[in-house]
C-alpha cells in the first residue's frame, strides 16, 4: 500500500517514483536521497487555487508554508503556480528573495522576530508582517517610522480551537507560545493599539489551529470565531478588516490508516461559514489566505537509504540500520510519527519481516520507524520511507557531522538535482 499515486512497482520489482526506478536513482545520486515528484506538487497547488475559484469566486490565495520545505527551486515553482509564500525566518525570506519571489506575495511569520528580521522584511516590502505580540508591534512601528514606511500587518490570533493532533504541533489553544488570545481580551486591545499607530496598517487577522488535521469542522469553527471577531471590531471600533488568514494544517497520508479529505472540501465548507458571517455582520466577504505546507510537498517526497547491518536480537527485535537517520528525518524521534517503509529493491515481494529501521547516529533514539513489516531485507537493499517531502529536509541537522542529503526532483520521468548533497568541506566551512 503506497501513500501516493506517483509511486508504483516496475517489471524488475523495484519501487518507482514519478516513473523513475528508485534503486537506479539511489545508484546514480547516492544515498540517503530525498526524491520529490514535481507533478504531485504542482497538482496539489492547482487543487488549492481551483478550490478558491470554485467555492469562493477566486477571492483568495494559498500561501505555501515554506517551513515544510524551503529551497529556491520550490519557491520558483510556487510562484509559477500562483501561490504566495509564508516565511518564518530571515533565512526562509532570504531563500525566497534570492529565488526572485515577488516580496508582495510573502507573509512574514514568527513568534520572536529579531530586529534584523523585522528591518529586513520592511526593507524588502514584504506583503505582510504577521505580528505575534505587543512588544513586536511596538518595535515594528518604530522601525517602520525610522524607515518612513507604513507596514502592512496581520495579527496572529489564538482562536481557542482544539484541533486533535500531536500536542507539539497544536497551536490554536490558549496555552500556546504563538499569538494573541481572544478570550482574555488581549487580541482586542492589540487591535485598538494597532489602529492608533501611524506606521502600521492592520489589514488582516490570522489564525492557525495546528497541523496534520483530518477533520474539517475545527477549521470551520475557527473561521466562524475569526469572523465574529472581525464583526466585533467593525461594530465597536468602526474598522473593517478585509482579509482573513486561516493558516495551514491539512493532513496527509503517512500510513494507510490516515484519511485525508480532498483539499477542495475545505474551501467548500469554510466559504459557506464565512459568507454567512459576512452577511450577519454586514461586512464585505473577506479575501481569504490559507497556508498549506505539509499537504503541498509531503506525499510528493520519499527518502531512499541503503540498508547496512541487519541485527537480529532473538526474542527482542531485528534492527535494519540505514545510512541516514534522525539527521535527515527527526520526526519519529520527536513525535513518534508513523511512516510507511518499503524495501524498494523488492517492492513486489510480500512484507514478511518485522523490523525496526535505525539510523546511523550515535544515539539509541535514532530510529526512523519501529515494528514495520517489509520484504526480507539484506545489506545493500534500498529502503524507501514514504511521505517525507515535508518537515524532513527542513528539519535536518548535521548531528555527528553527517552531511545533509541532496534533493532530486522528478518531472515527467526526468530527475534533476535541486539541492546538492553537503560535502565534508561544507561541514567545516564555518570552523575557525
Ligand atoms: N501556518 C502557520 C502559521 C504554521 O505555524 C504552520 C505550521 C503552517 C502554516 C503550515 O502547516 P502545515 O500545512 O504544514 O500543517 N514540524 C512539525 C510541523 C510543525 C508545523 C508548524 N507550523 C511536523 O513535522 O509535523
Amino acid at each position: 500500500m503506497f501513500t501516493n499515486d506517483c509511486l508504483n512497482v516496475n517489471e524488475s520489482g523495484h519501487l518507482t517514483i514519478g516513473g523513475c526506478d528508485a534503486t537506479e536513482l539511489a545508484a546514480q545520486y547516492g544515498t540517503p536521497l530525498y526524491v520529490l515528484d514535481e507533478n504531485v506538487i504542482r497538482n496539489t497547488c492547482r487543487a488549492y487555487v481551483n478550490s478558491f475559484k470554485k467555492y469562493y469566486d477566486g477571492n483568495g490565495m494559498p500561501m505555501y508554508a515554506s517551513k515544510a520545505l524551503s529551497c529556491m527551486e520550490l519557491c520558483r515553482i510556487m510562484d509559477e503556480e500562483g501561490l504566495g509564500l509564508d516565511v518564518v525566518s530571515g533565512g526562509e525570506l532570504y531563500t525566497a528573495l534570492k529565488a526572485g519571489f515577488p516580496p508582495e506575495n510573502i507573509h512574514f511569520h514568527g513568534n520572536n522576530k529579531t530586529d534584523e528580521e523585522l528591518v529586513m522584511a520592511l526593507k524588502h516590502n514584504v506583503g505582510k508582517i504577521v505580528v505575534d505580540n505587543l512588544e513586536e508591534l511596538e518595535r515594528l512601528n518604530s522601525f517602520a517610522e525610522k524607515l518612513d514606511k507604513v507596514a502592512p500587518i496581520s495579527f496572529r490570533i489564538k482562536p481557542g480551537v482544539d484541533a486533535h493532533t500531536h500536542s507539539f504541533i497544536r497551536t490554536g489553544q490558549i496555552d500556546s507560545k504563538f499569538g494573541f488570545a481572544l478570550e482574555t481580551g488581549e487580541a482586542y486591545n492589540a487591535v485598538k493599539k494597532a489602529i492608533s499607530y501611524e506606521n502600521v496598517c492592520l489589514k488582516e487577522l490570522h489564525c492557525h489551529i495546528g497541523s496534520q488535521i483530518f477533520d474539517i469542522q475545527p477549521f470551520v469553527t475557527a473561521a466562524e470565531i475569526m469572523m465574529d471577531f472581525i464583526g466585533k471590531i467593525k461594530n465597536e471600533l468602526g474598522v473593517v478588516i478585509s482579509q482573513l488568514n486561516l493558516g495551514g494544517g491539512f493532513g496527509i497520508m503517512y500510513v494507510d490508516t490516515d484519511t485525508p479529505v480532498p483539499y477542495e472540501n475545505y474551501m467548500e465548507k469554510v466559504s459557506i461559514a464565512v459568507k454567512a458571517k459576512a452577511e450577519e455582520y454586514s461586512i464585505p466577504v473577506p479575501f481569504i489566505f490559507i497556508e498549506p505546507g505539509r499537504s503541498i510537498v509531503g506525499e510528493a517526497g520519499i527518502t531512499l537509504y541503503k540498508a547496512g547491518a541487519v541485527k537480529n536480537i532473538p526474542n527482542v527485535r531485528t534492527y535494519v540500520s540505514v545510512d541516514g537517520g534522525m539527521t535527515d528525518n527527526i520526526r519519529y524521534a520527536l513525535y513518534q510519527s508513523d511512516y510507511t517503509v518499503v524495501n524498494a529493491s523488492k517492492a513486489n515481494q510480500k512484507p514478511e519481516m518485522t523490523v525496526t529501521i535505525a539510523g546511523k547516529c550515535c544515539e539509541s533514539g535514532d530510529l526512523i520507524q519501529e515494528n514495520v513489516k517489509i520484504a526480507n531485507t539484506v545489506a545493500g537493499d534500498i529502503i524507501a520511507v514514504l511521505s517525507t517531502g515535508a518537515y524532513n529536509y527542513s528539519m535536518a541537522s548535521n548531528y555527528n557531522r553527517i552531511p545533509r542529503p541532496e534533493i532530486v526532483m522528478i518531472k515527467d520521468g526526468k530527475p534533476r538535482v535541486i539541492v546538492k548533497r553537503e560535502t565534508y568541506d561544507d561541514i567545516i566551512r564555518n570552523d575557525i
